[in-house]
């Protein structure tokens, strides 16, 4: 197992990054009703933290699992439904919530398959944001915390599924 280098984000910076997430999100969906769709696994802890701090608005959670097939310069096929919506789509606004986002093919394909489904509106939010490794064009509505490239675990994030739990979000040694 690759061992943990350092912090690149700590507990303070991801809450600071979270609240203001929330905080935009409370505001443009005052008084309304959101479907917060969160992608599995790796949005699990943020999406826990963001839904407690968005105020003021009715919200439904759902949760996909998604499985991506690796980075590829087209942006359809590569990535397979493994757990769809439990619930519907059609007339309701949607936030989808990513913990990263790097070549954007994932977000691509998921976004394009919800908006066939008829939705009054589909907005992305994703803690991290790799944008320099951007394959396909997506808008991300609200991002967190962009940041280079580099392997990164913790905060929902894994590494052959370890990691996840914890609090910070760590950059991994390099293999050798
Ligand atoms: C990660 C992340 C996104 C996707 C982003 O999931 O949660 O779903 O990769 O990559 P992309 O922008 O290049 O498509 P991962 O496959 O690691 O699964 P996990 O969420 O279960 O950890």
């Amino acid at each position: 197992m690759l061992k943990k280098k350092e912090i690149l984000f700590s507990k303070e910076e991801i809450d600071n990054a979270v609240e203001n997430i929330a905080r935009k999100v409370s505001e443009e969906y005052s008084g309304g009703e959101l479907l917060i769709v969160g992608v599995l696994k790796g949005a699990f802890i943020f999406m826990s933290d963001l839904i407690r701090k968005v105020h003021g608005v009715d919200i439904i959670v759902d949760f996909v699992i998604l499985r991506s097939y690796g980075s590829s310069t087209t942006s359809s096929g590569e990535v397979e439904v493994v757990k769809d919506l439990h619930g519907p789509v059609e007339g309701r606004d949607i936030l989808v919530v990513e913990d990263i986002v790097d070549t954007g093919v994932t977000l691509k394909f998921f976004k394009d398959q919800l908006l066939r489904r008829g939705p009054k509106s589909v907005k992305i939010c994703a803690l991290l944001d790799k944008r320099a490794r951007r394959e396909v064009e997506i808008d991300v509505d609200y991002v967190g915390l962009l940041m280079d490239d580099g392997f990164v675990v913790g905060y929902g994030l894994d590494c052959d599924e370890n990691y996840r739990n914890l609090p910070e979000i760590w950059v991994l040694e390099e293999e050798e």
